[in-house]
């Protein structure tokens, strides 16, 4: 008999029982359904509800589940239907028909709501977490490239020398906004939806502030018709979820590059890399690949979630039942990457001289000369189309500024002297950018100092 089924005449298709139920992934919710329940059968002790002797043999009870469920002993069943009812029956086949009481007040609609809050939370400080490891390991490797010069990029071309500090730093700052985007969303997580019923409240004479502080929240949903069809909570960790994704996606993108034999700027711990089942040689950058791939079942999970919602009436639909699998498998998507991206980045070989060989052999000087001009008194706009001049000449002569002779120079304008050649060098064009946030080394070193404090604040 189903927990709902005094008015049905007939046993439900059994095809009607595999397709709506939610067991097979809600279970996961299990130990977060339970410790909800526990304390709403406290609360009702604490309000009268229900004898003190029956509350306290609930409790037990559901103790006596969470074990079963845990060690697998508990048979949970697509009959009924999903965790919060298979709950119920274990309890009621544990206690007997006292289990009956559990449910008074409540519905499983603020009950699920409640369960995704709590599941939430945790999955939220746990990814912050990992985020903070990856950030601690894309730091070290900022304070180890203080003196590594490469090329910066612009549409892919070099553009100006930076430092590979500077640019792990970039990926820092990028991460700390996620970090702060998840604490900023907890707030909203942290809101107790329980005693709003099925969509109307309750007769019954509840405390749902004594639930909501027995459970570690900050507060209640006000409106109970909200409580039971709000899910922006998972939209919005969809989104930073999202987001998270996407940086990691990037930088996925430029270790794959950097590791190519046309950039050669670093390489990747053989723990970190695959091999080739038919081409010996190759060592294959997988994990940034497929961190960049999946990166696209987040998103989707996200766009999933806001079409469900579209155009839902309130209060509680079925529909909202698909708000689990897409949730759970982006907390598994990130976990998984957050906890190979920290080790991958921390063992990863920067191949500095080859980086600087890569500077030598590029352009990327050429604003310096720009402003050297500049400050001789040259307008910029000739200056600069002066140094273009100059780098055409050097591209048909195959050379670089550096290979210029003062008199070659000079013989573009008369206002370069013999300093030019320090101007010109790669690490003095890096230290040059002495603007906060810019690459020089000093720069780079407060960027650091800054992103530790940040970090240690939230
Ligand atoms: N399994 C349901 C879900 O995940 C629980 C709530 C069901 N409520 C209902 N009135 N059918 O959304």
């Amino acid at each position: 008999m189903k927990l709902w089924g005094g008015r049905f005449t007939k046993p439900t298709n059994q095809l009607v029982d595999e397709y709506t139920a939610s067991i097979y992934f809600d279970k996961k919710l299990a130990s977060f359904d339970i410790q909800g329940s526990i304390a709403h059968v406290e609360m009702l002790k604490a309000c009268g509800i229900i004898p003190e002797a029956d509350a306290d043999t609930i409790a037990a009870g559901l103790q006596t589940v969470a074990k079963k469920i845990e060690d697998g002993t508990a048979v949970l069943t697509a009959e009924n239907e999903d965790i919060h009812m298979n709950v119920e029956k274990l309890l009621i086949e544990e206690i007997g028909a006292v289990g009956g009481k559990l449910h008074t007040g409540r519905s499983r609609n603020d009950q699920v709501a409640l369960d995704m809050r709590l599941y939430l939370r945790e999955a939220i400080i746990e990814i912050t977490e990992l985020i903070v490891g990856v950030q601690e390991s894309l730091l070290n490797q900022a304070k180890a490239n203080l003196d590594t010069v490469m090329p910066g990029y612009t549409h892919l071309q070099r553009a100006q020398p930076v430092l590979f500090g500077h640019h792990m730093m970039a990926y820092v700052f990028m991460f700390q906004r996620d970090v702060e985007r998840l604490m900023d969303s907890f707030k909203r997580v942290n809101k107790s939806p329980l005693g709003a019923g099925a969509l109307a409240g309750t007769t019954f004479p509840i405390d749902r502030h004594l639930v909501a502080d027995k459970l570690g929240f900050t507060g209640i949903s006000e409106n109970s018709l909200d409580a039971v069809s709000d899910r922006d909570f998972v939209v919005e960790f969809l989104a930073n979820a999202s987001l998270i994704s996407t940086h990691l996606s990037r930088l996925c993108e430029e270790i794959v590059q950097w590791s190519s034999a046309e950039f050669n700027f670093v390489e990747l711990d053989d723990a970190f890399s695959t091999g080739s089942s038919m081409m010996p040689q190759k060592k294959n950058p997988d994990v940034a690949e497929l961190v960049r791939g999946k990166t696209g079942r987040v998103y989707g999970h996200l766009m999933g979630m806001l079409t469900t919602l579209k155009g839902l009436p309130l209060a509680y639909n079925k529909d909202m039942q698909e708000d689990k699998e897409g949730m759970f498998d982006t907390v598994e998507t990130l976990r998984g990457a957050l906890a190979l991206f920290a080790p991958m980045i921390e063992t990863i070989q920067v191949k500095k001289e080859k980086m600087d060989a890569a500077v030598r052999e590029d352009f990327s000087n050429a604003t310096d000369l720009a402003d050297y001009l500049v400050g001789k008194g040259m307008p910029f706009r000739e200056s600069h189309a002066v140094v273009g001049q100059v780098v055409l000449a050097c591209i048909n002569d195959n050379k670089y500024l550096l290979d210029m002779s003062l008199e070659e120079f000079q013989s573009f304008s008369n206002l370069i002297e013999s300093d030019i050649f320090n101007v010109l060098h790669p690490e003095t064009v890096v230290n040059a950018r002495d603007v906060a946030g810019g690459t020089a080394k000093n720069r780079v070193e407060e960027q650091i100092t800054t992103a530790v404090a940040a970090m240690k604040e939230s």
